[in-house]
């Protein structure tokens, strides 16, 4: 494990007290480098966007009370995003790279948060950006913009996009960085795809268009053995119950290179210009091919998101040969510990889709099954990241 291994966290470990997105602070900063993007490597709504019960809340009236319901108002959670640097200079270079896209266009920038993305725009020379923010970060936004000097390119829509009313009726590129924890985790994708139905002109752009998750293989004794098998004797008790509870919950961390054991699969490509808001719920089949002898405890997942409508193609990656980034690697530790050679197959498949209670939530499904010369397993094993 790398450095972080010490701070590993579940991600309901850190949503005891906030909602899902808060689990984007869990962000680790590691490195300041530069980072070479260019191909380089209501119940659920209320915990993104201000509460319409609530009073109104504005600056240092907030009470801890109001973050849990609106955790994207806290600028902590902003800071973790903005210092992303693969993140934010990836979309930087896109639209500072590729103005011939944004020059003289009607811009909606879905999930505005600080406003970062839509100053971005109106610097590359966009004739207008409706940067919609459903937070009360929006106020923050609007503050910021006005300080900058671009008040008169960019309208601040405090709201979500479901509810809002846009003063156009179409707008010429979406852009938007909605993507959660294992690609779909807090189901903003839907907002994308609403708003992009609702507004974007016929052959309009939506950045980034291209998002694929990937699987692959792991080596994990010492963490499996420290998180998981701790829970069957806890001071001399059973507390097994929690062991149950422990495994199913994916886990959002790093994974060194030293410990993939497989090649890496893709699951699934997303075309976010195409796709129906359906699409995000899929069962993909997977084959892991053992590179070299060893021990599997875990499947780990990661994603690719790309601008493939830029000049050169600009994409990035949160897998683990790649440079950190605050959404790291989803950990899916397996009941068995398998013993496999190398040449073998793990295959199977891993259905995923929002639960049904809280469509924030991911409801995962694995079937995994391994026939090989030392071990024989097969299993089914349902996950939930909340
Ligand atoms: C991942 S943050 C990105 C913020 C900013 N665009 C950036 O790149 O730093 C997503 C933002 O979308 C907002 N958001 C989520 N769902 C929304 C919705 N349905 N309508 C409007 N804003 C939404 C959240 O409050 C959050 O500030």
């Amino acid at each position: 494990m790398s450095k972080s291994m010490d701070i590993k966290h579940n991600v309901s470990e850190n949503n005891t007290q906030s909602s899902a997105v808060a689990t984007k602070m869990r962000f680790e900063y590691e490195d300041d480098e530069e980072v070479a993007t260019e191909s380089s490597n209501l119940e659920e709504d209320s915990a993104m966007c201000e509460p319409e019960t609530s009073l109104v809340i504005s600056g240092d009236n907030k009470t801890s009370a109001d973050y849990y319901f609106d955790s994207y108002s806290h600028f902590g959670i902003h800071e973790e995003m903005l210092k992303d640097v693969v993140r934010t200079k990836t979309y930087q270079n896109v639209i500072y790279k590729n103005s011939f896209l944004f020059k003289d266009k009607v811009v909606l920038d879905v999930g505005a948060g600080t406003g970062i993305l839509s100053l971005f725009c109106a610097k590359a020379g966009a004739k207008h950006v409706y940067a919609v923010e459903c937070s009360s970060m929006a106020d923050m936004a609007q503050e910021i913009i006005n300080k900058n000097g671009f008040s008169n390119v960019i309208t601040v829509l405090k709201g979500k996009i479901e509810e809002i009313e846009l003063p156009v009726s179409q707008v010429d590129v979406i852009i938007s960085e909605w993507m959660g924890y294992f690609l779909v985790y807090e189901n903003m994708l839907n907002t994308v795809l609403y708003a992009r139905d609702k507004w974007l002109v016929q052959d309009g752009l939506v950045l980034p268009d291209k998002a694929s998750l990937y699987l692959t293989a792991i080596e994990d004794a010492d963490y499996k053995e420290d998180k998981i098998e701790f829970w069957n004797g806890v001071y001399g008790f059973d507390m097994s119950c929690i062991r149950k509870l422990a495994i199913s919950e994916p886990l959002v961390d790093t994974v060194k290179q030293s410990q993939i054991v497989t090649n890496c699969h893709l699951l699934k490509t997303m075309d976010i210009s195409k796709m129906s808001a359906g699409n995000a719920s899929f069962t993909a089949p997977f084959k892991l091919v053992a590179e070299r002898d060893d021990y599997i405890h875990a499947l780990v997942a990661h994603f690719d998101v790309s601008f493939t409508k830029c000049h050169k193609l600009i994409s990035f990656s949160t897998g683990p040969k790649s440079q950190t980034t605050h959404w790291k690697q989803t950990i899916l530790y397996l009941e068995d510990v398998l013993t496999i050679c190398q040449g073998e197959a793990l295959m199977g498949t891993m259905t995923v889709a929002p639960n049904i209670k809280n469509p924030r939530d991911v409801d995962i499904t694995l079937k995994y099954s391994l026939n090989g010369r030392n071990c024989v397993a097969s299993r089914t094993q349902f996950y939930r990241m909340r």
